[in-house]
C-alpha cells in the first residue's frame, strides 16, 4: 500500500515558489498565444464559444500576474488575420469580447494604472468593437503602469506588408531616404512602434508554433509551451513560465 504524502502532492501539482523569482530577471514584455478556448469547452460538451467566455477570466488574471510582478508590457494574441475563417458566429461573439471584458475590468485596470494599446488592422473591426477598445485607450492613456496591448485583427505578414508599403510611400514621397533605412527604422513602421520587443512568448494548449504572430517581433524572443488551455491558464502557470524565462541564457547571436 503506498502512503500519500502531502508533499508529493503539492510537488506533482508543481505549485511555483513565488520567492524564487529573480526580481532582478523580470521578462520587460511579455507575449501570449491564448490558445485552447475551444478544446476546453469540446470537453466538457460545451459550444466553442463557452471557452472563449472562459478565456476573458484568464486574461485578467495574468494582468494581475504581470502588474505583480511589475512587468512592462503584456501582449495577448486575441484575435488573428486568419480567425475571420471562423463561423459567423464565432466570430461575432469574439468581436463582443472586448467589450465584455472592459465593462467589467476597466474600473480595476484604471486603479491597477495599467494602459490599454491596441496593434492589428483596427479599421475592419465592427464599430462597436472599435468604440470598446477605443474607449479603453483613451481613458487609460495618462496610465503609466502595465502596457496592456491586445493583438486584434493582427496578422504578423500583415504586420511586415503594411509597415513595408507605409516606409514605400514615405520614400516616394521624398520624406525617408532608401540609404537611412534600417531595422531601427523599418520597426518604426510596425504596429509595435515604440513598444519593446517581447523577451519571453507563451503559447498555451500543447500547440508548439508561432502561428503568424509577430514574426519580425519575435526574433530573440523565449519560448515557453504549455499544455493548459487558455481558459484554465492562472498566477500559477504564469509564474511557472517566468521562472522557466529566468533559467534561460540569452545569447542575441554572441557567445
Ligand atoms: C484560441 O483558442 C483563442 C482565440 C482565437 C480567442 C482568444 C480570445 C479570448 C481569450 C477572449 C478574451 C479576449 C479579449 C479581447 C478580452 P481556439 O478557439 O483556437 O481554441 P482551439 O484551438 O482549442 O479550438
Amino acid at each position: 500500500m503506498s502512503i500519500k504524502l502531502p508533499f508529493l502532492k503539492f510537488k506533482d501539482k508543481q505549485i511555483p515558489d513565488k520567492k524564487r523569482i529573480e526580481q532582478q530577471n523580470i521578462p520587460e514584455h511579455v507575449a501570449i498565444i491564448m490558445d485552447g478556448n475551444g478544446r476546453w469547452a469540446n470537453k466538457r460538451g460545451l459550444p466553442r464559444v463557452a471557452g472563449h467566455k472562459e478565456g476573458v477570466g484568464a486574461v485578467q488574471k495574468v494582468v494581475r500576474a504581470a502588474d505583480k510582478l511589475h512587468i512592462s508590457a503584456l501582449t495577448l494574441f486575441a484575435f488573428s488575420t486568419e480567425n475571420w475563417q471562423r463561423s459567423k458566429t464565432e466570430v461575432d461573439f469574439l468581436m463582443r469580447m472586448p467589450k465584455q471584458f472592459f465593462h467589467k475590468y476597466l474600473p480595476e485596470l484604471m486603479e491597477r494604472n495599467v494602459r490599454v494599446e491596441t496593434v492589428g488592422n483596427f479599421e475592419q473591426l465592427p464599430d462597436h468593437t472599435k468604440k470598446a477598445v477605443w474607449n479603453a485607450v483613451e481613458k487609460t492613456k495618462d496610465n503609466d503602469g502595465l502596457l496592456l496591448n491586445f493583438a486584434l485583427n493582427y496578422g504578423g505578414r500583415l504586420d511586415i506588408m503594411q509597415a513595408a508599403k507605409k516606409m514605400a510611400e514615405d520614400i516616394k514621397k521624398d520624406e525617408l531616404s532608401i540609404a537611412d533605412v534600417d531595422e531601427s527604422v523599418f520597426g518604426s513602421y510596425l504596429y509595435t512602434n515604440g513598444m519593446s520587443e517581447p523577451d519571453l512568448l507563451i503559447r498555451t494548449s500543447g500547440e508548439k508554433r508561432i502561428s503568424n504572430f509577430m514574426l519580425w517581433q519575435c526574433a530573440y524572443s523565449e519560448f515557453w509551451f504549455t499544455e493548459v488551455f487558455w481558459p484554465d491558464f492562472d498566477e500559477e502557470v504564469f509564474m511557472q513560465a517566468i521562472q522557466a524565462y529566468q533559467q534561460r541564457k540569452r545569447r542575441f547571436g554572441s557567445v
